[in-house]
Order: C-alpha cells, then sequence, then structure tokens
C-alpha cells in the first residue's frame, strides 16, 4: 500500500513517522510546498520539536517513510490519501475571524480530483466543519476523470509536547465513514492500518458527521476547562482562595476529574481558539445563537485572562513599566514545543510592549526571529532582547513573568535566589503558571504572585 500524505506540518509529520515506523511494509510519502519544511524533516533539524519525534524519524526516513515537494507525485502515487493541511480562521469576506478558511482544502481536493485514476481513500485529519466531507466528495467528484473516491474522517487528538506518545498509545482513534458498502470496505482499510499498533477496542468507528463534529466538540470541552478554572481564578485572587486547592478539591470527583484544571495565563496554540470560533460560526450558520454565544463565551474569557495578567503586571509596577526591563520566561504556547501559534506570551509581550516596556525573552525552543515575528518588530528593535538563559534575562530586570510551563522555570529546578539578585529592586515574579512556591519566592525577597493566589 501507498499512503500520501498532504501537508507536512505538525500533525502530518509526526502521524505519518508513526505511521512509517509501525508498518515498515507501507510506503509513506509527506509532501508539502513549503521546501524549506521538507528539507528540514530531511535533515536532523527537524522543523517540529518533539520530544523523542528525531528517533522516530530517523528509524522510518528513507527505508518506507520520504518528504518531499512532489505534491502531483504523492498523489498519483497513493492509494490512500491523508489531508493534513491548515485550516485556519477565515480573515477575510464572510465569516471573518470566526468560520474556518477551507481554501487549503479545496485547493488540495480539486487537484486530487484531477490527478487520480482508479480508486482512492481520501482522509480528512485536518480539522473541518461539520459536513466538509460532502464538500470534499463533491469537489472531488467534479473535477475526476473517472476515478472514484471514498471519504473519511479521521481527525487528529495529539496534543503538541505529546505527540510521539499520543500518537503510540492514543485514548482513542476516531474514524467516520458513508454508511455503505464501499464508505465500509474503505473505513476497514484505515482501520486495518491503525490496528498494527492499537488495541481494536480503542479505534471507534462512527458515522462521518459524528466524527467531524466529535474532534470540534472534544476541543470545545478541553478549551472550556481552561476557561472555566481560569473565571475561578480571578474569583481566588479577590477572595482569599487558592485555585489549585480548588482545582484538586473539585478533580477528586470522578465525574469531574483532575487533567486539565491549571489556571494559567489563558489557552493558546493553533487550534483551541480556532476550533472554538469554527464552532461558534457553524452555531450561528445553523441558526442556534444561544449555543453560539454559550461557546463563544469560552474564547472571551481566555482573552480577558491575558489582559488581566498584562494589567496586573502594570498595576504591581507602580503603574508604569515605560523603559523597565521585564523578564520573560517561556514564549512558546505551552512547554516541550517550539510552537508559538496563539501563545499567551505575544498577547502579554504586546501589551507590554504597548506600554513601552523593554523585554527580556528566554525560551529553551523558540527561535528569536519567530519571537521578533510574532510581536510584529522587526530584528533588532531594541525594546526586545532575546536571552540564552533565564539569568541573563533577569539580569537588571524589574520583573519576572512566567509565561509556559516548561519544567525548567519550576521553583525545585532553577536557581531563583540568584534571580532575585540579579534583579533591580524591588523585584517583582509574576507566575502565570503556578510553577513557584510563592511562600519561598516571597522569603528569598520578591514581591511574588501567582495565578488565582488569594492573599
Ligand atoms: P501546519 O500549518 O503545521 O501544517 C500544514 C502544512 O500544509 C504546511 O506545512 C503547509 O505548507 C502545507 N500546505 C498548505 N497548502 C498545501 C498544498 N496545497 N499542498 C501541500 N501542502 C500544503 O498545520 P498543523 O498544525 O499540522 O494542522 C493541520 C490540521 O490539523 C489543522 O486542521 C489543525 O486544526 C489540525 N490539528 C492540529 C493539531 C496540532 O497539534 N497542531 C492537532 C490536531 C489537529
Ligand atoms: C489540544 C488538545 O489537547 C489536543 O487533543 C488536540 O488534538 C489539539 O489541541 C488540536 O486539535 O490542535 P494542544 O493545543 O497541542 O492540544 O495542547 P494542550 O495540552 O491542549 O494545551 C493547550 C493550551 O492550554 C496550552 O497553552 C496549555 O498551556 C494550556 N493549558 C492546558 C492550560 O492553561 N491549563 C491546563 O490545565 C491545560
Amino acid at each position: 500500500m501507498n499512503i500520501c500524505c498532504i501537508g507536512a506540518g505538525y500533525v502530518g509529520g509526526p502521524t505519518m513517522a508513526m505511521i512509517a515506523q509501525k508498518c515498515p511494509d507501507i510506503r509513506v510519502n509527506v509532501v508539502d510546498i513549503n521546501a524549506e519544511r521538507i528539507a528540514a524533516w530531511n535533515s536532523d533539524a527537524l522543523p517540529v520539536y518533539e520530544p523523542g519525534l528525531l528517533e522516530l524519524v530517523k528509524e522510518a526516513r528513507g527505508r518506507n517513510l520520504f518528504f518531499s515537494t512532489d505534491v502531483d507525485g504523492g498523489i498519483v502515487g497513493a492509494d490512500l490519501i491523508f489531508m493534513c493541511l491548515p485550516t485556519p480562521t477565515k480573515t477575510y469576506g464572510e465569516g471573518a475571524g470566526s468560520a474556518a478558511d477551507m481554501t487549503y482544502i479545496e485547493i488540495s481536493a480539486r487537484r486530487i480530483g484531477e490527478l487520480s485514476k482508479g480508486n482512492k481513500i481520501i482522509v480528512e485529519k485536518s480539522t473541518v466543519p461539520v459536513r466538509t466531507a460532502e464538500t470534499v466528495r463533491r469537489i472531488l467528484d467534479s473535477a475526476s476523470n473517472g476515478a472514484s473516491f471514498q471519504v473519511l474522517s479521521n481527525p487528529e487528538f495529539l496534543a503538541e509536547g505529546t505527540a510521539v506518545t499520543d500518537l503510540e498509545n492514543p485514548d482513542r482513534v476516531l474514524i467516520g465513514a458513508e454508511q455503505n458498502e464501499a464508505g465500509q470496505r474503505a473505513l476497514q482499510v484505515l482501520v486495518d492500518v491503525y490496528a498494527r499498533w492499537v488495541p481494536r477496542e480503542r479505534i471507534i468507528t462512527t458515522r462521518l458527521w459524528s466524527s467531524e463534529l466529535s474532534k470540534l466538540t472534544a476541543n470545545a470541552f478541553l478549551a472550556q476547562r481552561i476557561s472555566s478554572i481560569n473565571a475561578m481564578s480571578a474569583l481566588c485572587e479577590v477572595t482569599g482562595a487558592d485555585v489549585q486547592e480548588v482545582a484538586n478539591a473539585i478533580g477528586k470527583d470522578k465525574r469531574i476529574g483532575p487533567y486539565f484544571l491549571h489556571a494559567s495565563v489563558g489557552f493558546g496554540g493553533s487550534c483551541f481558539q480556532k476550533d472554538l470560533l469554527n464552532l461558534v460560526y457553524l452555531c450561528e450558520a445553523f441558526n442556534l445563537p444561544e449555543v453560539a454565544e454559550y461557546w463563544r463565551q469560552v474564547v472571551k474569557m481566555n482573552d480577558y485572562q491575558r489582559r488581566r495578567f498584562a494589567r496586573k503586571v502594570l498595576h504591581k509596577l507602580f503603574s508604569t513599566v515605560s523603559g523597565k526591563r521585564i523578564a520573560v520566561f517561556g514564549f512558546a504556547f505551552k512547554r516541550d514545543t517550539n510552537d508559538t501559534r496563539e501563545s499567551s506570551a505575544i498577547y502579554i509581550c504586546r501589551d507590554l510592549l504597548e506600554e513601552r516596556a523593554n523585554l527580556a525573552i528566554y525560551d529553551p525552543k523558540v527561535e528569536a526571529a519567530q519571537i521578533y515575528r510574532d510581536l510584529n518588530r522587526n530584528e533588532g528593535d531594541s525594546s526586545i532582547i532575546i536571552c540564552k538563559d533565564q539569568y541573563e534575562a533577569a539580569t537588571n530586570a524589574d520583573a519576572v513573568l512566567i509565561l509556559t510551563e516548561w519544567e525548567r522555570f519550576r521553583s525545585n529546578k532553577m536557581d531563583y535566589a540568584k534571580v532575585f539578585e540579579l534583579m533591580r529592586k524591588p523585584a517583582f515574579l509574576f507566575d502565570g503558571r503556578n510553577l513557584t512556591d510563592l511562600s519561598a519566592m516571597r522569603a528569598i525577597g520578591f514581591n511574588a504572585e501567582g495565578i488565582g493566589k488569594g492573599a
């Protein structure tokens, strides 16, 4: 069997590397129009940082895993084609700021239609609005020269930073197919691929629309938990409660569960906000304004949490950060990734730059050029200094902001007494991830604040 994956991004690269490693008899071609990305996949400096990914790629690359810019060649030779293409929020026209931009999916579907012969199975791996498979099918059929297609939905649930373990040992694999004989035959082909390493009872098969909607629903529920605990964090701060104690107490209830209850500077990442907005747009399009408004509130709460944090920094620093050096620990949207898409750090840094702060930023994996791009500043802009470690960032700083939950920023993993010594006094610590023991930080001499930590 030949598999082609269109899109060598955060999902396409790791997912196909796992399939190739688990199925040495299947040839897996990952194709992308971005030549720089493909070159990086063919090197030891992969474009995506994920623990364990380089080893995984190296095992299969050149054996049955190939990365190439030959998109057409990949399509022609494939029996099974995964679409791992972007579905960002639309920035123009109808639905701007909310609907999913389906341009990339349509362009690829047309190309598949034009180039294909015989039977092909097309797998939607991207997160898409419900009923996209119908659209993909119509595009394929209208562009086709007599080829026949089956469209499956197989959304991806991996989280960045844990992509390899999530793919190796998924909670579930979800595959939606048409409820007819041809649909079920195609479904079986994909089930057989995953069944090489995923226990059969964890491979869930559903109707197409249920599968597409389950992905949006899963992300909406996860994001909602974060907004819910973040909402409580604001209340904790004014009432004297501690959000970690509250999270622990409620998480012991099996019906609530302990995961995804870390109050923070807000969720980031390329997907939660985009998928929530996509859901909001769908509800509006189906004339369900109350449902749309319910989910929109999750995004609003996240925006509020980011702004609240930046405002707190400003107010605690005597209502001015103009000309002050602020050390920023962490810029990625979460730990163990180099991805900064929609990172809360971007929004908080922009707010502080507006207030004319000077930022000294350290992140273990994010490249300097990316940080400048995200902050809309030219490289070398004097208000942004990219640092090689935490201590350089903290030197002469008035405040330290912990914005990403990298393990190395925990109080037992680094020398906060040294950080304190290097700073201008009074020294402030704003722990946006609750990684430090605030009483220990206060004992060192910091004016220390966490998230949801009442006095
Ligand atoms: P990405 O931007 O990292 O990768 C997409 C790739 O597609 C890019 O490399 C781009 O160059 C390529 N591409 C665009 N048009 C192309 C074309 N016509 N032909 C060939 N290649 C083309 O995106 P991603 O993070 O991998 O996300 C892809 C999809 O998966 C999205 O729908 C996203 O919502 C979903 N998803 C992402 C994650 C995640 O953790 N990032 C997890 C689950 C689902
Ligand atoms: C999320 C989902 O967890 C994946 O299942 C899904 O496949 C993916 O989105 C997607 O569709 O793209 P990801 O965004 O990579 O994965 O990472 P998460 O671990 O979900 O974290 C998202 C954000 O929430 C991060 O900024 C993280 O720091 C934050 N977060 C997470 C919190 O603030 N508190 C928590 O308790 C958990």
